[in-house]
Order: structure tokens, then sequence, then C-alpha cells
């Protein structure tokens, strides 16, 4: 860590004389999370937070929906990405004509996306979700069926939990459907008083294993209520390394599967972005109102 030190320093200085906050997802590595972050959470926490910046530049470390997410609450600020090749396998999954194909296939049925959606797919559908609010937002339609996109394995994780019938779209987040079942099998019979906790973009036989299942605040939040011995944490594994630099009597149990569009953000680049004001993240004017009608939709449903 000794040679962080001088970006870290250098970084939250510049961030002063630029007016900038740093806005960073769980999945961000300790140095970032820890040592230059102004704003930390899920990505459901981020988007709150992104309504509410004070200052005139937004630094979004984290993937470039994320970020375009924050342009779209709030068009009049610059928001940078370190590197905005930072993309997500289910943000490629599905366009805007993806989902007025599924319109007309499945017409009068309200579309949810999941965040994890480019803006042209947040403009085209009723109203955005996470994984913290999934459930909530599903219900909130009121009616007997909706379609969700893009994450098949989120949205057969809202269908057990509600009686809505949820017709899916076909993506997966190529970190979480790499775990398996069988490996968090070979956990628990290690030690049976394991904790195992999943994010709901695992598979239904991952799912099926764990102990909790929630988005990433919801998981930091279950380690330090219930603060478990031993804990395995099935997502990310830049969250465990947070997680345990602030619970340090908590053993992480460590799959480690890396997001390597999440790891494309590093101090280095983060430095740069301050220094010459890139990357500029822009989203067509035309579709930032009804993206914004989305993803306010959501944040706007009562708790
Ligand atoms: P949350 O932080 O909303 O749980 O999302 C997880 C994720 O994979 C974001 O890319
Ligand atoms: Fe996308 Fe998965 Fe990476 Fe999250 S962890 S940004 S869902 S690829």
């Amino acid at each position: 860590w000794p040679f962080m030190a001088p970006y870290v320093k250098a970084i939250n200085e510049l961030k002063r004389e630029r007016d900038a906050v740093i806005l960073a997802h769980n999945y961000q590595t300790p140095e970032i999370f820890h040592c230059v972050s102004d704003i930390v959470g899920d990505s459901l926490q981020l988007a709150v937070e992104a309504t509410k910046v004070k200052a005139s530049t937004i630094i979004q470390c984290g993937v470039h929906f994320m970020a375009e997410t924050s342009k779209i609450l709030s068009p009049e600020k610059r928001v940078l990405i370190p590197d905005s090749r930072a993309g997500c396998s289910l943000a490629s999954s599905i366009t805007g004509a993806d989902v007025r194909l599924l319109r007309d296939k499945f017409p009068g049925v309200p579309v949810v996306a999941y965040v994890n959606t480019s803006a042209d797919v947040k403009a085209e559908v009723d109203i955005c979700c996470t994984s913290s609010n999934a459930v909530q937002v599903v219900e909130s339609l009121g009616v007997d069926r909706v379609i969700m996109v893009p994450d098949q394995y989120l949205a057969r994780y809202v269908a057990s939990q509600t009686k809505v019938k949820i017709i899916a779209w076909k993506g997966a987040c190529e970190v979480h459907e790499r775990f398996t079942g069988d490996e968090l099998r070979v956990y628990r019979e290690a030690d049976p008083s394991v904790k195992i906790i999943a994010h709901p973009e695992c598979p239904p036989d991952v799912l099926a294993e764990a102990d909790f299942t929630g988005s990433t605040a919801h998981m930091i939040n279950w380690v330090k209520t219930k603060h478990p011995r031993r804990v395995v944490m099935i997502t990310e594994c830049s969250m465990a390394d947070n997680v345990q630099a602030e619970l340090p009597d908590v053993e992480m149990v460590r799959p480690c599967n890396l997001c390597p569009h999440m790891k494309r953000i590093t101090l280095a680049k983060i430095l740069d972005s301050l220094v010459y004001l890139r990357e500029e993240v822009t989203v067509d004017p035309a579709i930032i109102a009804p993206a914004r009608r989305s993803v306010e939709r959501m944040i706007n449903l009562k708790n």
C-alpha cells in the first residue's frame, strides 16, 4: 500500500480544487472505497445520493451504467468516469429496441428494468429497480404479470418472493453466474457453522444454499448486524475486503470472483480523471427525461 499514498493524497487535494465528489460502488477496491470516496453504497444508494450532490462534478467509481444514472439524475453536473470501458454483461445484453419488441409481444404488460441497463433501455421502460427493491417495485405496479429485464436470475429470485408472474429476459451477470451450489456445499461441509450470504444475481441453486439473499448493501448490513464468526459472501470479492477492513474479527471465507469492469477503475485513473477532467459521460438529451422518469419513479416509492 505505501506506493498508493501519494495517489490518495493527490486525489483528495485535487477533488477539493475541482469541486468534485467521488461516488464509489461497494465493489471498488479498498484503497478507493476507504481512502478517496465521499459516498459509497449499492446501486440504489448511489442513485439516491446522485440526486443530492452539491458539487459541480461527480467522479463515478463504478461501471458505465452507474455513471449514466448519475448523469440522468443530475444532467446539469459534469459526470466523469475514470475508464469509460467499464461495462457490464447485464447492461450490454439488451437495447431499447429489444424492449420495444417485448412490448409488441406482450401488449399492456409493464416493463421493469434493473438499473444495470443503458439509459436507452431506461427510457423505454415503466420503472427501474435494483436488487434492494426489486420485489417492492414489481408489487407496486398492482398487476398480475410484469416483464423484468435483463437479469434472468434476479427475475427468478423475485418470482420466488411474490405472486406476480414474471416474464424474464435472458441476461446474466458474468461474475455471479459463475458461482455454483456445489462449491457452497463444500464450504458448508467443511464448517457447518459457516454463514453463506448471496447476491440475487446468482443462479437458483446458489441461492438455495444461502442463509441470506440481498443486494450488496443488504449483505453488508447483514454482516454488521449478525456479526457471524465466519461468513462466505457470494458476490464480487472486493466487497469482502472492504467489510473486513471494518470488521477485523469476522473471518471472511473468500471465493474470489472479480468483476473485470469494476476493476478497470484504479487510483491512477481517478487521478487522471481529476487532472484532465475525463472521461465525460454524456446522455442524449432526448432520452434523459424518459430515462429519469423510470429511475425517479423507483426512487420515489415509499419504503
Ligand atoms: P447492488 O450493489 O445494487 O446490489 O448491485 C450489484 C451489482 O452487481 C452492481 O453491478
Ligand atoms: Fe455487471 Fe456483474 Fe460486474 Fe455488476 S458484477 S457490474 S452486474 S458484470
